[in-house]
């Protein structure tokens, strides 16, 4: 059995879950389902990033603990992941124990290995970002990305080595362009403007903080706590018990398959964590993908500007299933994009409402009315069902390659192949004409859906477990999966009985 490991980047707990943090979590989802409905050994992890200054600062605000403060705020990204049926394997908090031990133990093993020295460091922070700009990086004196002015901090830190890894780095990520990859970066523009950076030098990374507290002490020197970005990193081995578990359970999911994240902290991803695994002689992941980042009406989502949406605002209008669905469905995967309320209504009318509900409540109306939910054994018509199986091939391909979004536009395209099938059969006719073919053409349908069941139930598993109910298949998905996703169609068909049609998702007035 082979198995799948992937991730999450672990969310600041210094505000609430948004629909942005959503995105990630949701398509993260969708790939583990669809790889468990392959009977692969999936291990699914998302968490929380709980130190640094930015919590530190957020506790303060709020007059409690930081550890209250984010005992707290965790409850709202668990509640939110309960309610769009995010099926995680395990939830990390960098503030467990285990991993807390995990990140001392690495920093002993970097010092032993000398690749941390003490050096007295000035350097401009953006507490939004969590990291050191260059002067450069700033626009009118403000970090670009959060419209704030840094702070000047001057202090003695421990750096780590990472400009000794600089060539190796270049080395092995630019080998994906031939083809032969340790660790693919995609999209393969991602990819580029990583190797441009990495061409113009890699510093030496200052990874300690000498007057925050709210971090993990450094086992050798307890006046300093580690940089709140080399602990959140470690969160991905130390969930699989790097330090506390024998090697062959680390190994039996380390490297990780996927690293999945926007493009904002893509960097620390593809550079500053590899650095750190080549420092530990581990292997490095096999696949790390930017997404893109999505705007509001055309705006960041911020604070200050009022345009947050959270999960919850999405849930009460379009339910877990649909939710999930449009967010993934808006937008390519790795591009950047637009989301407002209008545009996620339009989408939910057309994609779920008119086409999958309806094409699935129509088959269901017209097996019962013509002959009562029980089709006859019959013959498949080949040229729809070649045709589908043509299609589904290539969602199987989205899906393996990190494309939710492509995936959920291939399977509306063979919702438009069933709903033209009705169109060019007319059944009502047929059921004055030709009883016979009438049977073919709605077990062909009745074949189509079935397929469509299993492949959206990825993206919408209580309704794709309630459609292919309705269609007559009881057992549970894991058991129905694996033959329809590996087995060719049957050509000679015996249907199940079907249920009453019903309205899956009901069309909501655009507001
Ligand atoms: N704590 C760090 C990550 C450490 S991972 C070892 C962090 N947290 S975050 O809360 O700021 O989350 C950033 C991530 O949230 C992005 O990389 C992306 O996955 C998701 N998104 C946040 N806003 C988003 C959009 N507007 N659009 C798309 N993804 C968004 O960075």
């Amino acid at each position: 059995m082979s198995k799948y490991y992937l991730t999450t980047p672990i969310y600041y707990v210094n505000d609430l879950p948004h629909i942005g943090h959503a995105y990630t979590t949701i398509a993260a989802d969708v790939l583990a389902r669809w790889k468990r409905l392959h009977n692969e050994q999936t291990f699914f992890l998302t968490g929380t990033d709980e130190h640094g200054q930015k919590i530190s600062q957020a506790a303060e605000a709020h007059h409690i603990s930081p550890k209250q403060y984010c005992d707290k705020m965790v409850q709202h990204f668990l509640e939110a992941w309960q309610k769009l049926d995010i099926a995680y394997d395990h939830f990390i908090r960098t503030t467990d124990e285990e991993h807390i031990q995990t990140v001392k133990y690495i920093f002993r093993v970097l010092k032993e290995k000398n690749l941390i020295y003490k050096k007295k460091y000035r350097g401009l922070y953006c507490v939004s970002c969590e990291k050191f700009l260059s002067p450069d990086d700033l626009v009118n004196g403000l970090c670009p990305d959060h419209q704030q002015a840094p702070i000047l901090q001057e202090e003695e830190n421990y750096f780590f080595r990472l400009s000794a890894f600089q060539q190796k780095l270049t080395q092995i990520i630019s080998a994906a362009d031939s083809g032969d990859s340790q660790l693919l970066i995609e999209p393969a523009a991602r990819r580029k403007e990583i190797l441009g950076k990495l061409s113009l030098g890699l510093q030496d990374l200052s990874i300690s903080r000498a007057n925050l507290s709210w971090g993990v002490p450094l086992p050798f020197d307890e006046q300093q706590t580690a940089y709140v970005w080399m602990d959140a990193l470690i969160n991905y081995i130390s969930a699989l018990g790097y330090r506390s578990q024998p090697a062959e359970k680390f190994f039996q999911f380390w490297p990780a398959d996927l690293h999945l994240m926007a493009k904002d902290i893509l960097w620390f991803h593809a550079v500053i964590w590899p650095a750190l695994l080549l420092a530990l002689e581990l292997p490095l992941p096999k696949k790390i993908f930017a997404h893109g980042f999505f705007t509001i009406n055309g705006q960041k989502m911020s604070k200050t500007l009022g345009n947050v949406i959270s999960p919850q605002e999405l849930l009460e209008k379009f339910g877990p299933d649909a939710t999930r669905y449009l967010l993934l469905a808006m937008f390519p995967f790795g591009s950047d994009g637009d989301m407002n309320f209008p545009a996620l209504t339009e989408r939910y009318n057309t994609d779920l409402a008119n086409n999958l509900g309806n094409l699935f409540t129509r088959t269901l109306t017209m097996i019962e009315k013509y002959f009562n939910h029980q089709l006859p054994e019959t013959a498949l018509d080949e040229i729809l069902i070649d045709a589908v199986e043509e299609h589904l091939k290539a969602v199987s391909n989205f899906l393996d390659n990190t494309n939710p979004s492509g995936a959920l536009t291939g399977l509306q395209e063979v919702i438009n192949l069933a709903n033209s099938y009705i169109q060019q059969n007319s059944p009502w006719t047929l059921a004055k004409t030709n009883p016979e073919k009438l049977a073919r053409v709605l077990a062909s349908l009745l074949a189509v859906l079935s397929r469509l069941g299993i492949y959206f139930y990825p993206f919408l598993p209580r309704m794709a477990t309630r459609m292919l109910a309705a269609l007559g298949y009881h057992q549970n998905i894991s058991e129905i999966a694996p033959e329809y996703l590996n087995k060719k169609y049957q050509k000679i068909a015996r249907p199940p009985k079907t249920g009453s049609p019903e309205i899956f998702f009901p069309r909501l007035l655009k507001k």
